[in-house]
């Protein structure tokens, strides 16, 4: 049975998986900096603000309002988990995010820049996959099973609240 919250965090979940598959096609695709036509700066500017939304709004709803729910009940041991990889994910999506504004704002990536966005997107990219998966996978079944119907209706209304 799923949850209210389960199935929004799940809508996030695939439309995080997407961009993160997007900007791999794109990394594998380039050969160098890539000139940035207008295709590429709407791509870039996209990703920016979907990764800041993903690892600011997403992963604050779940720190903040989600997991203390688990650490009542005694389930600490996937809240360190899930929240050790925020820890790690959240500075890479802020590096490849600011990256991506500073390419869009000076209609170029400098050498150096480029290497760094491909470096951080590569590495963004697995560890985001992976953590979503995991989420996939055990979270949304333990929200089923911990949450009562009461708590998923509030915890859903939050998310709308400061997610969107
Ligand atoms: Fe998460
Ligand atoms: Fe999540």
């Amino acid at each position: 049975m799923q949850t209210q919250t389960g199935s929004l965090l799940h809508q996030d979940h695939m439309a995080t998986i997407e961009s993160l598959q997007n900007l791999e096609e794109f990394l594998g695709r380039q050969r160098g900096a890539p000139v940035l036509d207008e295709t590429v700066k709407a791509f870039l500017a996209a990703l920016g603000g979907t990764l800041r939304q993903e690892v600011e709004k997403h992963f604050g709803f779940e720190e903040n309002h989600l997991f203390p729910e688990f650490t009542r009940r005694g389930e600490t041991g996937i809240v360190m988990m899930l929240t050790m990889e925020h820890r790690t994910i959240l500075p890479l999506a802020l590096r490849v995010a600011d990256l991506a504004d500073a390419a869009v704002a000076a209609g170029a990536f400098g050498e150096q820049d480029w290497r760094d966005f491909k470096d951080a997107g590569v590495e963004l990219v697995e560890r985001e996959i992976f953590h979503i998966q995991k989420e996939e996978m055990g979270l949304l079944a333990a929200i089923s099973a911990l949450v009562d119907g009461d708590t998923d209706v509030r915890l859903a209304q939050v998310y709308r609240e400061t997610v969107g």
